[in-house]
């Protein structure tokens, strides 16, 4: 049986899923966090969705270890490939959240009539998932679709505010498919890291949404829905990563100024 003291299991590729565990902290400060960057492995957006569930499968694993009271993919990527999988391997052991059905649900209360832009990984994009739910839920939406693969490894080795991601964001945010767009919804969990970025390069004319709000509301709901929220006074942390790297740090300090408890561990090697 679940118990509100057990901690919340978050993982990504890498910094991408701090947005969202930033979000979660605003919205649920009283919730203990272990977050897995699989900085090791990054990027997944251009990895094959059997080598994203695999990936998956071994960090819920590792999650699971640490008595997670839900797994939380704040992966685009995965939640796009892995998701379904995900859920038929842990079964009824813990709830299991993605970060693209949050996105959904509020794109398709807001903007139901409107031209949405979406942009991600190679692998969110020809997933096509995004389109498929959003269509799902609401047929009179009409969905542009761009991947925007260098977005990540751009914002991992921190090019983020300057010339080179100003050239970078204006050479794929310019495509023809996004002209018209009344909303944009940024479908990697590292992209809201650029969001103002973004916004400055439509004018400030077109809404920018970014889905980790929407994924900590989305989580309380669940939480408080099976009496498993939580309201401890110092949750204290924990960060996991694959293989370290100074960008992960600085950008974990920078969401969590507290002192980081950032623990490098290899998983991969111990099987
Ligand atoms: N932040 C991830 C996403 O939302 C992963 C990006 C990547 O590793 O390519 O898709």
């Amino acid at each position: 049986m679940l118990k509100p003291e057990q901690p919340i299991g978050i993982f990504d590729s890498g910094v991408g899923g701090l947005t969202v565990a930033s979000a979660i902290k605003q919205q649920l400060p009283g919730e203990k966090m272990i977050y897995f960057g699989d900085t090791a492995h990054l990027p997944y957006g251009d990895k094959s969705a059997s080598t994203i569930r695999a990936y998956s499968r071994r960090i819920a694993d590792f999650l699971l270890d640490k008595q997670v009271k839900v797994l939380l993919i704040a992966c685009n990527t995965a939640s796009a490939v892995a998701y379904r999988d995900l859920l038929e391997y842990v079964g009824d052991r813990v709830h299991v959240v993605n970060v693209i059905d949050p996105a959904v649900e509020f794109i398709t209360r807001h903007y139901p009539n409107e031209t949405v832009g979406v942009i991600g990984t190679k692998g969110t994009i020809q997933s096509g998932t995004y389109e498929r739910k959003i269509l799902g839920h609401k047929k009179g939406i009409r969905v542009r679709s761009l991947a925007t693969p260098l977005f990540v490894p751009m914002i991992e080795e921190g090019f983020v505010y300057d010339d080179i991601s100003n050239a970078i964001i204006r050479s794929y945010l310019s495509s023809e498919t996004l002209r018209e767009i009344k909303s944009l919804i940024l479908g990697c969990t590292h992209y809201p890291i650029i969001k103002n970025q973004i916004r400055k390069f439509f004018n400030f004319q077109v809404d920018v949404i970014d889905s980790a709000n929407a994924v900590a509301t989305y989580l309380k709901n669940i939480l408080s829905r099976h009496q498993l929220l939580n309201d401890a006074d110092q949750p204290g942390h924990l960060f996991y990563v694959s293989d370290y790297t100074e960008y992960f740090e600085a950008i974990a300090r920078m969401f969590f100024e507290e002192r980081l408890n950032l623990v490098l561990q290899n998983i991969w090697q111990e099987t």
